[in-house]
């Protein structure tokens, strides 16, 4: 392929600099969870491949678990705390409702001067949060930016309900953006742009019942029959979600893919958000894509949302699976509905 490509992100380039991911201690397996629910270890690996997840213990919440991989990722990137400009916190299982779950991750962080923001995106979060990141310190309005995927996802579990009590896991994974001085580094020995090349985001509110907690927001306040109901806690359509997944997977790494100007076969590796290794098969089935260039972790950690991709990139990163010059694949999906797919050349020229 040509190295002249059309960039859709504009202004400065810039990458990922720092990586930063912390799980809690506890393991839960799937034979702890048959032991309360009627369910069994061999039902959930064939139907999502989940082996077994992590609990946050009592009095933990997402803050606590999104400061330790903030941290993480500032020592990564060689960055003081006080350099970051603007700290964003995806998540789907935030401390409060207000105020944002972001604004104690940048204080337990060290951010204190950054601003601070929470972005509501299902497991959509980490990709939309890192576009946000991107636009940001492209247009030169911010230098360093810190996103940080932080669940804990456990406390808005309904764990009488052996659906969704199987599928979720708790941690969190961050990410700092930064302006890229400028590298020529490619896997093909071309001169291909080093960083964050383009963004396909997308949403269909029309499936907004599908993946959702029902009450404690404006549209379902509080109430003692709220809490009887059991409407504070994660409600999903398997099914729908399933479909739902499999559809927009495939449509939108097509989508980013063509805006930078690369095909399915310039991948070198796919990091899906982990949520059931059936629907990550039946995409990479769909997009043509050979297995060896798909990297999974759900095995351990469950779908953790907003967490799993930073949660991949670091793991894959440290097996030597994730290299200066190689094209990566980002893609989130989840309740909104809503999907994001991120294309960036992994590395930071330095
Ligand atoms: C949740 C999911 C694994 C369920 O698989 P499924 O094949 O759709 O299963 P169904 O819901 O049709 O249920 C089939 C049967 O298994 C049962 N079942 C459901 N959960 C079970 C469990 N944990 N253990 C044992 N049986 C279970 C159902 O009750 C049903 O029984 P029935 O046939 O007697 O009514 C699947 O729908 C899925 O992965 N959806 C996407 C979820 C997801 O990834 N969400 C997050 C996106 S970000």
């Amino acid at each position: 392929m040509s190295h002249s490509r059309l960039h859709p992100l504009l202004g400065r380039p810039i990458t990922i600099t720092g990586l930063g991911t912390y799980v809690p201690e506890k393991v839960v397996t799937n034979d702890d969870l048959s032991a309360s629910l009627e369910t069994s270890d061999e039902w959930i690996r064939q139907r999502t491949g989940i082996g077994e997840r992590r609990i946050a213990g009592p009095g933990v919440c997402a803050s606590d678990l999104g400061i330790l991989a903030a941290r993480e990722a500032l020592a990564d990137a060689g960055l003081e705390p006080g350099a970051i400009d603007l700290v964003i916190t995806p998540t789907i299982s935030p401390d409060q409702l207000m105020p944002a779950t972001a604004a104690r991750v940048a204080h337990g962080a060290g951010c204190d001067n950054a601003g601070a923001f929470d972005l509501s995106a299902g497991c959509a979060g980490f990709v939309f949060g890192l576009a946000m990141a991107a636009g940001q310190v492209a247009s030169g309005v911010r230098d360093n930016v810190l996103v940080v995927g932080a669940e804990a996802i456990s406390r808005i579990i309904d764990w009488e309900d052996r659906s969704t009590a199987i599928l979720f896991g708790d941690g969190a994974g961050a990410a700092v953006v930064s302006a890229l001085p400028g590298g020529t580094v490619s896997s093909d020995g071309g001169a291909a742009r080093l960083g964050i090349l383009g963004f396909d985001l997308g949403g269909d509110g029309s499936g907004a019942d599908s993946l959702s907690v029902p009450a404690g927001g404006s549209r379902m306040p509080a109430s003692c029959e709220t809490v009887q109901d059991r409407q504070h806690y994660l409600k999903m359509n398997g099914k729908e979600v399933y479909k739902f997944a499999t559809r927009v997977v495939t449509k939108s790494a097509g989508a980013v893919l063509a805006k930078c100007g690369y095909a399915v076969e310039d991948i070198d590796l796919f990091v899906p958000h982990q949520a059931n290794l059936r629907i990550i098969e039946g995409a990479v089935d769909k997009l043509g894509l050979p297995w060896e260039k798909v990297y999974t972790n759900l095995q351990k950690y469950g779908n953790t949302s907003s967490a799993s991709i930073p949660l991949c990139l670091k793991e894959a990163r440290a097996e030597g699976r994730l290299k200066d010059g190689d094209l990566v694949l980002l893609m989130g999906f989840g309740a909104g509905l809503s999907w994001g797919a991120c294309l960036m050349r992994w590395g930071t020229g330095a």
